[in-house]
């Protein structure tokens, strides 16, 4: 696993605390009114359970990086609920009115791991109940890396300068080796540099169109995460870094309940 999720999770925590409420906003509503409870896989350091929990849902989630974990405890306190799970394979025991999956966290699994995935979610998802996932899917004729995206951040004494670009792009392969550099420019760390390369996955409409027609979800919405209030839907071939898609259950869940092997 990559030290920003593990050794350096305080810097990645910082890095990537921008400003989400617009966004639970609009969660919310794709969610609706019944929804008391979202689950999110991959929920790291836990500011998307944070804010959810801040509307009062019961938030619950997973995550592979104890370190990551350990923040998002922090974070929550008493409205904790998570534990370590991979997101490939875990059995919660229960089901939720919801779950999300933000910032191409779903990208780190590859085509196997998506639908082992999505058939672990579908088990854990009541009926009718929404999965939103942000993934980017890319237009097949790209050749070149997509643009970096640069920011600052901070905290306290710390000050971040971030880079996150593409340093190899094969949509043949379907690979995607995307770099995070962080620059330490003030704090207790000031003049360190964090840098690593991910092995991604990179989809395109079809191959992710694909992926979605061989799990137990349909895509019933797409939006543009890039769009001012991601509004209007988008058709669903739209490519983009910050794609939206709203998956509902296509098959009935098997309601025989399974003991939990990921504990709570
Ligand atoms: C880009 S971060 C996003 C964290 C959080 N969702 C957020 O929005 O801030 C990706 C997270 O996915 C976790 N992760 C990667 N592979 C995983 C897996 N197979 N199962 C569970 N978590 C995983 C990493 O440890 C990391 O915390």
């Amino acid at each position: 696993m990559t030290r920003i999720y593990t050794d350096d999770a305080e810097i990645y925590d910082i890095a990537f605390d921008w400003d989400i409420s617009d966004e639970v906003d609009w969660l919310l509503e794709r969610f609706g009114p019944d929804c008391r409870s979202v689950f999110e896989p991959g929920c790291g350091s836990g500011r998307m359970l944070d804010a959810l929990a801040g509307r009062g849902l019961e938030v619950t989630g997973i995550d592979v990086s104890e370190p990551m974990l350990e923040l998002a405890r922090k974070r929550l306190g008493g409205r904790r609920a998570v534990a370590l799970g991979d997101m490939t394979d875990f059995e919660l025991g229960r089901v939720f009115d919801g779950a999300v999956c933000p910032i191409n966290t779903l990208l780190h699994l590859g085509k196997d791991g998506l639908a082992r995935h999505l058939d672990c979610m579908h088990r854990h998802l009541a009926s009718g109940a929404k999965y939103l996932v942000q993934v980017a899917v890319l237009d097949p004729d790209q050749s070149e890396p997509s643009p970096a995206g640069e920011w600052e951040a901070s905290r306290g004494d710390t000050e971040l300068k971030v880079c996150w670009d593409e340093v190899e792009l094969s949509i043949g392969r379907g690979l995607s080796r995307q770099r995070s550099r962080i620059e330490v420019v003030a704090g207790e760390r000031a003049g360190e540099i964090l840098e690593e390369v991910h092995e991604m996955t990179a989809w395109t409409p079809q191959t992710w169109a694909e992926a979605i027609a061989a799990s137990p979800f349909r895509e019933v919405g797409t939006y543009d995460g890039g769009r001012k209030g991601r509004w209007p839907r988008v058709p669903p071939d739209t490519t983009g870094g910050l794609i939206w898609h709203e998956l509902s259950s296509r098959a009935p869940r098997d309601p025989s309940s399974r003991p939990g092997r990921t504990s709570l």
